[in-house]
């Protein structure tokens, strides 16, 4: 596996027969994801990602070559069937002991399969610190209940966070760090 955190996912379950003959939202098979270091070849596709997770908060072009490219940023994507579905980069700030997780997004035709809760735990586990922390819109119900899953603790808000002027809710999680996280080196915003 070196580098890469690789997973096969097979499906079998009638589940899956049933919502691609019956429903009009389709998703397509996962046949297999990987979790791998992304960089700054997957610029386009990470376009498509944030344009599509973030219509009102898309990273302008600049900030997402800057995340592709920054040293210490921790940044992974999902890739099924050879496609780039999913993102995550976490910001390490070795000082304070503590990272942020800057960005987090998958397809809408590729949610609800686990692929966010995955690259968050791998994000988490190669930025090691012992604090992380996060902010999400406050409305975000389905990513605040799959951080909240995680571990993530509310510890507060920042009102007209956002450019629309809506607000943020900042949440935080501790975690067992390993070896020396000082000395880690990898992937930022
Ligand atoms: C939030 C987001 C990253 C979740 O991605 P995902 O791959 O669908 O998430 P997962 O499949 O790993 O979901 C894990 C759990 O989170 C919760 N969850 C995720 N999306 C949810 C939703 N829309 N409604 C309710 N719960 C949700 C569920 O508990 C889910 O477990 P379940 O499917 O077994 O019920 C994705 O919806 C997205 O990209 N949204 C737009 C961008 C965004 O809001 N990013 C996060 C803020 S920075």
């Amino acid at each position: 596996m070196g580098d890469y955190f690789l997973i096969f996912v097979f499906y079998f379950s009638l589940f899956n027969f049933h919502d691609s003959l019956f429903s009009s939202h389709f998703s397509p098979p996962l046949l297999s994801m990987d979790i791998l270091p992304a960089n700054l070849r997957d610029l386009g596709p990470l376009r498509r990602i944030e344009q599509a997770c973030f219509p009102k908060d898309a990273w302008p072009l600049l900030d997402l070559m800057a995340v592709l490219t920054w040293p210490e940023v921790v940044r992974l994507k999902a890739v099924v069937n050879g496609q780039m579905v999913g993102f995550i980069a976490g910001d390490p700030r070795r000082g304070e002991g503590m990272a942020w997780i800057a960005t987090l997004g998958v397809l809408p035709e590729y949610r609800r399969q686990g692929i966010a809760r995955l690259l968050l735990l791998e994000c988490e586990k190669r930025l090691n610190t012992p604090r992380l922390r996060l902010c999400v819109r406050l409305e975000n119900d389905g990513a605040i209940r799959l951080y909240e899953q995680e571990g993530y603790l509310r510890v507060g808000t920042w009102t007209k966070y956002y450019n629309d002027g809506g607000d943020a809710l900042v949440m935080e999680k501790l975690q067992a760090v390993t070896g020396d996280s000082s000395s880690e080196t990898q992937g930022r915003k």
